[in-house]
């Protein structure tokens, strides 16, 4: 055996080894590709779990609108809350802290969160800016929320199934009434008002706004109300729930809103820090709504609201209204 011979061999073994080292650094290389996250992958799935909320279907889903002034507090608590609920869209804060900034912030700072949240900052504080066509809503049904009202996930969803059945009219938690005296004045106020014919007075013609589902067409026409309608929601800042039950009852010719009781609803006024009490303490306020009936019968030309007895509830027999279920 000649030495170039040797040579020869010991170079080719030494190239199948290395060609045997080279496809097991392959098999290992790829062995440990598969064990890491595929950065595509990933994306693919973040872009899965957080569906754009333009892509949700408009029926399935609900937009929440939050007027709020004054109680950024409240607000944070009260977004949280509503993280929770199902079939929300994105959350709309009308924010009504002219000349402040919104906490988005603070609220990025605590994320990530399921549901988007768009604050809309106003230039005026006026009461009507919540009753906008914003553009952020894409569905059909919107559900607007004072900032200190706190509903349950449950009683918000039952809510939702009742709108979706009644979708022509407000469909909430919070009943109020006309009566009118014979000298054809009417006068503003909840069940325990009692009419003065025969019976009790256990009916509403209103649903208050401030805990409701509507449709968002509604919203395109109360922008549309006769400037008059406008001015006396800006004088009073008060009455904007009156006239958008004016505006639905005169629509549709039905009454304009369907009572859904709530089992768990609270008040969480006294909890917020600034101590910002919303304006129904004001002594003036219910003369103020009766002050808007009245108004509104004059620019209408007629009384469009009308009476309904209608109350659905979760638990329980089917029931009329009644004042002994406080709402
Ligand atoms: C009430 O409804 C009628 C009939 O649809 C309409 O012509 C009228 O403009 C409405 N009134 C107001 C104040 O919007
Ligand atoms: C707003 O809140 C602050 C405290 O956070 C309070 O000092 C101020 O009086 C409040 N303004 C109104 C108009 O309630």
């Amino acid at each position: 055996m000649s030495m170039r011979f040797v040579g020869r061999m010991v170079r080719m073994k030494m190239l199948r080894m290395s060609c045997v080292i080279f496809v097991i650094l392959l098999l290992f290389l790829g062995a440990l590709a598969a064990l890491l996250p595929n950065p595509n992958e990933d994306g693919k799935m973040d872009a899965r779990r957080a569906v754009p909320y333009s892509d949700q279907s408009t029926e399935e889903h609900f937009t929440l609108i939050m007027q709020t002034y004054n109680r950024t507090d409240l607000l944070l608590k009260m977004l949280n809350h509503y993280q929770a609920v199902p079939h929300i869209s994105c959350i709309v804060v009308v924010w009504n802290n002219v000349g402040q900034d919104p906490p988005t912030d603070i609220w990025e700072s605590l994320g990530p969160h399921p549901v988007p949240v768009f604050f809309k900052k106003q230039s005026v504080n006026l009461m009507r800016n919540r009753l906008q066509n914003f553009p952020e809503i894409k569905t059909q049904a919107v559900l607007m929320m004072d900032d200190d009202t706190l509903v349950s996930a449950h009683d918000v969803s039952f809510a939702f199934s009742v709108w979706q059945q009644f979708p022509g009219q407000i469909v909430g938690y919070v009943p109020r009434k006309h009566i009118s005296s014979p000298s054809g004045i009417y006068s503003y106020g909840s069940f325990e008002l009692q009419a003065s014919e025969p019976g009790n007075g256990d009916f509403y013609s209103m649903i208050l706004i401030g805990a409701a589902f509507f449709h968002r067409d509604f919203l395109r026409l109360f922008e549309d109300l006769p400037v008059s309608i406008h001015a006396m929601v800006d004088q009073t800042q008060n009455c904007d729930d009156i006239a958008m039950n004016f505006l639905v009852a005169n629509h549709t010719g039905r009454a304009s809103g369907v009572l859904v009781k709530p089992t768990d609803m609270r008040n969480l006024e006294k909890d917020a820090e600034s101590g910002y009490t919303g304006m129904w303490h004001r002594a003036e306020h219910l003369l103020q709504r009766s002050y808007c009936l009245n108004k509104l019968v004059h620019i209408y030309g007629r009384m469009p609201l009308k009476y309904s007895r209608i109350m659905i509830s979760q638990f329980g027999f089917p029931n009329h209204a009644n004042h002994k279920s406080k709402v």
